[in-house]
């Protein structure tokens, strides 16, 4: 027996025609969101008889609407990337096929049924079946696209029951194989509309540009639901009123055009619209028209005649308690924060997102690529990726898709393209919905990356494409000559994504190049409480298998809605406002405006002269009128000043908004950088001489004491043990060398060689040799090592010198010189530097070094030198997966404090910190940050060299230079004892020897 749901070619039933989403209407609407009675079946056919009549006697539970039933308590959490669930044998799905009936009753008053009912629901995944007080109404399926029945001729006044029957699995299911977690259920809104019996259907209105740029081209075509009407429309900009006019119609349809002289244009940086109000007997609709024009000439894609940028996100619909229901509020937000961090584009990926999400495109500004509910990247898996892209028999089903999101969302100023979906090869089928875009629309651009010869798509759109072969396309005229974007790259999964700015670099040289889409905005995490402490599930953490685990936790905002390093990087890589230096300059600086839009004068600089990182002089220019890709270049007016001893200068300046716009305040930064001034009065000073040290040696115990301190050193395991004073153990164990961090998920590919071939894990210190030299008021001890890891031949011969001196401090020199008697070693090491440990009770830090958040040599455009004070806990960078986290790159000195006391260590040169209270094995082994075991120490790290970070988890591994290659290496830095508050005064003293 054919099922409905397993009937490619069956797209709907009693489903009205899609039509256009209105701004707002004048309809009364009954929301049926809220409670439901629900019934949960493993398959449609245990329904039990009569259950779409209104009264059943069946104990049904209940459920919120919108909801997925997966976090209601039915059915199972599963999460895949690319798999499907079942076998694959298009259309058909398992028979097994998790089924929820929804029923609601709704009162209708005499006045309501006077009028037309039409039961919309927004989204329900996958496919469903509609009955009204038990007569059957419809089906309907693609389940990120609204459907609407008229339900008219089945309601009554008073109690009417509304049943829904929604599969988990339909044939559209093989056309919804996107990489997120499996979700089912009536998950958007659902309401009633009380529609006129004339009334506005639809109005695809819109508004272009003349030749010049400077008049408004508006068009609209209305259509109503009866052929003879009339009625009236106003457009309006602010408030006053730009045109107005009547119509009347005897088929239904009316075609509205109108040249608006001097128009206010639509951009994403200057989001102006206007307000057409369109009435017809009882019914009034508005629509947000912005009026500006797409087009591709010579070769790129041009809004109102310039050529533009996309620095963009993916955005999925996500929500860690509701899975893939969203509010209107969390979007907003998403808006913000985005335009917030100076994103300009968005793509819906992979499915058409609510409704209200391109009203806030179009009011806030940003770029939107529209993309079709499809992806079937299953197919890729078995070697037969064209499987039902490429047969006929499966036209309709992928038409439809793109035909219902274009009738939806084409009034919406902000898409600027119509994406065909995503992953599903290339074949007839999109060569027929390309043609079908462009029937209905023929002023936006297509988009579809699998169309990998661009064959009918506009742009040439690849992902994940090596910064090398970025450039090979930039420089190449294939594909057409047409303009290409990245509409996915700098994969954000757990630490990183690193490596951006040559990505941005990139987009900013070559003119074929429009810019990207970082994959992805929002982690995937789900919600999870326990003993207290909250933590985020991802795949396999419900037993789901097969499973691609936490591949989903790969967004730049993190669960909990904290920005991630990697927002932040992102925001200072793309700042359309980029401040340099001119080179052999002080205080002279170049600004380059990337706005394409906006003259900087709605920017002003906010700098300063830093000592250390602490502002000694502030000032503002605000007299920037720099034009769109313009650059300007002005002096900072800083005043002379005399330099004091051991301090850093820097020049800082920060390009914040003038006025108060939409989404943010005046005073907001887009842009922050220092420079280093290279001035410095360095003095040195004597060390203090105090009481003669002591040395005493006892089975392998080696002390060197005075008032001032004690240091233990071990001679058979060649090692310094601890740093005491006053009786407290401060250093609890020396330094040895690791070449070895936790892993981070854009390690993914290296780890196997890393851990199980070279056992990067496993470094271990020889000792060759002990010496102990006493000197006037010092003592030196010098040990020779050999540092290597299981059964390798490459390793390092290290030479540590500790000077321990009668003032109290103790100084660390390691030098290495590497060793290789084999042909195996890793392509490149994690890092290079020493781990020790610390009192478990020097738990508050200081240092001076980049800050405040982390920093990676690959990502440290949001950091800037500065004497920063946290907690150990406060250092670390909460990932959904733990791995290295927590990084800050040249620190020059830093304490650990009980707030009492201070443990000082000042770098000769510049190092690379981590604090933790973990080991990075505890953080290797930990899947939830709760169940990272707490070391009884403070762990710290120097690094003379730490590897970028990359994005290779799906994308661009570590630039050559941002690899730690095998290398000789060399590190000096000093311990001192301080009374808490005194770091900074003793940090900067430098002395002669
Ligand atoms: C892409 C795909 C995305 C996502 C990403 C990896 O191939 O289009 O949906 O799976 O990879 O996170
Ligand atoms: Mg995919």
């Amino acid at each position: 027996m054919k099922k409905r749901w397993e009937n490619q070619n069956l797209c709907g039933i009693g489903r009205r025609e899609a039509r256009t989403s209105f701004y707002r209407d004048s309809q009364e609407m009954i929301s049926l969101n809220g409670e439901w009675r629900f019934l949960y079946l493993e398959a449609p056919e245990l329904s039990p008889q009569g259950f779409e009549k209104a009264k059943t006697d069946e104990a049904w539970d209940t459920i919120d609407v919108p909801s997925v039933w997966q976090l209601r308590g039915y059915d199972s959490m599963h999460y895949t990337d690319t798999e499907y669930l079942f076998p694959l044998d298009p259309p058909y799905v398992p028979t097994k096929n998790p089924t929820g009936i929804y029923k609601k009753t709704v009162y209708l008053s005499k006045e309501w049924t006077k009028q037309d009912t039409i039961l919309r629901f927004h989204g329900v995944d996958s496919a469903f079946d509609v009955w009204v007080n038990g007569q059957y109404v419809g089906y309907s399926k693609v389940s990120r696209l609204p459907s609407e029945f008229d339900i008219t001729n089945y309601v009554n006044e008073g109690e009417n029951d509304i049943t829904v029957r929604v599969y988990k699995w339909s044939d559209g299911t093989y056309l919804e194989d996107q990489d997120m977690w499996w979700l089912s259920g009536i998950y958007r809104d659902v309401e009633l509309i009380n529609e006129p019996k004339q009334a506005i259907y639809n109005c695809a209105a819109d508004g272009s540009l003349d030749e010049s740029f400077k008049d408004g081209i508006f068009t609209a075509d209305i259509t109503l639901k009866q052929a003879e009407g009339e009625g009236n429309y106003i457009l309006e900009y602010n408030g006053n009123k730009v045109m107005q006019g009547d119509f009347r119609t005897d088929d239904g349809t009316v075609h509205l055009e109108e040249r608006i002289p001097d128009v206010k244009k639509w951009t994403a940086e200057t989001p102006e619209l206007y307000l057409l109000t369109v009435t017809a007997g009882q019914h009034t609709i508005q629509v947000r028209i912005g009026f500006r024009k797409i087009e591709i000439k010579d070769g790129n894609f041009r809004v109102n005649g310039q050529v533009i940028l996309l620095n963009g996100v993916n955005h999925h619909d996500y929500n860690p308690k509701e899975g893939r229901c969203v509010t209107y509020e969390q979007e907003k937000n998403n808006v913000i924060l985005m335009k917030q961090h100076n994103i300009n584009a968005v793509r819906c990926s992979h499915y058409p997102a609510n409704e209200y999400f391109y009203d806030l495109c179009d009011e806030y500004g940003l770029y939107v690529i529209d993309e079709a509910d499809l992806e079937c990247h299953g197919f890729e898996l078995v070697k037969n990726y064209q499987w039902i892209t490429d047969d006929p028999a499966w036209e309709q089903a992928y038409v439809d898709r793109s035909v219902r999101m274009v009738k939806r969302d084409r009034n919406h100023p902000s898409i600027i393209m119509w994406s065909m979906g995503n992953e599903s090869a290339f074949g007839c089928n999109f060569r027929r919905a390309a043609e079908e875009i462009r029937k209905l629309d023929p002023s936006r651009m297509i988009h579809y990356e699998g169309d990998y010869e661009a064959e009918v798509t506009d742009v040439y759109s690849t992902m994940y494409t090596r910064v090398k072969r970025l450039e090979e396309i930039a420089e190449s005229k294939s594909k057409g000559g047409k303009p290409h974007i990245l509409c996915e790259y700098g994969h954000a999964m757990g630490n990183g994504p690193g490596g951006l700015k040559a990505y941005q670099d990139m987009f900013r040289k070559f003119k074929r190049l429009q810019g990207g889409f970082v994959w992805e905005w929002y982690d995937h995490g789900i919600y999870a409480e326990e003993n207290g402490k909250t933590y985020y599930r991802y795949g396999g953490d419900y037993g789901d298998f097969p499973t691609n685990e936490n591949f989903c936790i790969d967004g730049l905002l993190m669960p909990d809605r904290t920005p991630s390093p990697g927002l932040l990087e992102y925001k200072q890589v793309i700042a359309p406002v980029e401040i340099t230096k001119v080179p052999g300059k002080k205080t002279e600086i170049l600004v380059k405006n990337y706005y394409d839009f906006r003259s900087l004068d709605c920017i002003v600089l906010n700098w300063a002269l830093e000592e250390d990182g602490m502002p000694i002089q502030e000032g503002t220019i605000d007299t920037l009128h720099t034009e769109p890709h313009g650059k300007e270049k002005m002096t900072i007016p800083v005043q002379p000043f005399e330099l004091a001893e051991n301090k850093d200068y820097y020049l800082r300046v920060k390009a914040c908004l003038k006025e108060d716009e939409l989404f943010a305040e005046a005073g907001h930064i887009i842009s922050d950088v220092q420079f280093l001034l290279e001035i410095r009065r360095d003095v040195l000073t004597e060390r203090e001489k105090k009481e003669k040290l002591q040395i005493w040696e006892e089975r392998g115990f080696l002390t060197v004491e005075n008032e001032e301190i004690t240091a233990k050193f071990h001679t058979v395991f060649g090692k310094l043990l601890s740093i005491e004073k006053g009786g407290r153990v401060y250093l609890a164990d020396g330094p040895e060398m690791t070449v070895y961090r936790a892993t981070i998920d854009n390690d993914m590919y290296k780890k196997h060689d890393w851990m199980n071939k070279c056992f990067i894990q496993t470094g271990s210190e020889r000792t060759i040799h002990f010496d102990c030299k006493e000197m006037e008021d010092k003592v030196v001890i010098t040990i020779g090592k050999y540092f290597g890891c299981v059964n390798q031949s490459w390793g390092f011969a290290c030479e540590y010198e500790y000077t321990v001196f009668s003032s109290g401090q103790v100084r660390v020199s390691i030098d290495g010189k590497t060793v290789q008697r084999g042909k195996m070693e890793p392509e490149f090491l994690p890092r290079i530097g020493v781990c020790m440990k610390a009192s478990k009770d020097l738990q508050q830090t200081v240092w001076y070094g980049m800050g405040p958040g982390e920093s990676y040599p690959d990502s440290k455009a949001a950091s800037v030198m500065g004497i920063y004070r946290n907690t150990v806990d406060g250092m670390h960078t909460d990932y959904v997966f733990p791995q290295e986290n927590g990084h800050r790159e040249h620190v020059k000195w830093f304490g650990l404090s009980d707030g009492n006391q201070t443990m000082l260590c000042k770098a000769e040169s510049a190092l690379g910190l981590n604090i933790a209270n973990y080991t990075d094995e505890s953080l290797e082994k930990a899947r939830h940050p709760h169940e990272i075991k707490k070391s009884s120490h403070v762990i710290v790290h120097l690094d003379r060299h730490h590897s970028g970070l990359g994005s290779n988890s799906c994308g661009e591994e570590q630039l050559e230079e941002y690899k730690v290659k095998r290398q000789d290496f060399s590190m000096t830095f000093t311990f001192s004892i301080v009374d808490a508050g005194k770091e900074i005064k003793e940090a900067r003293k430098q002395y002669l020897d």
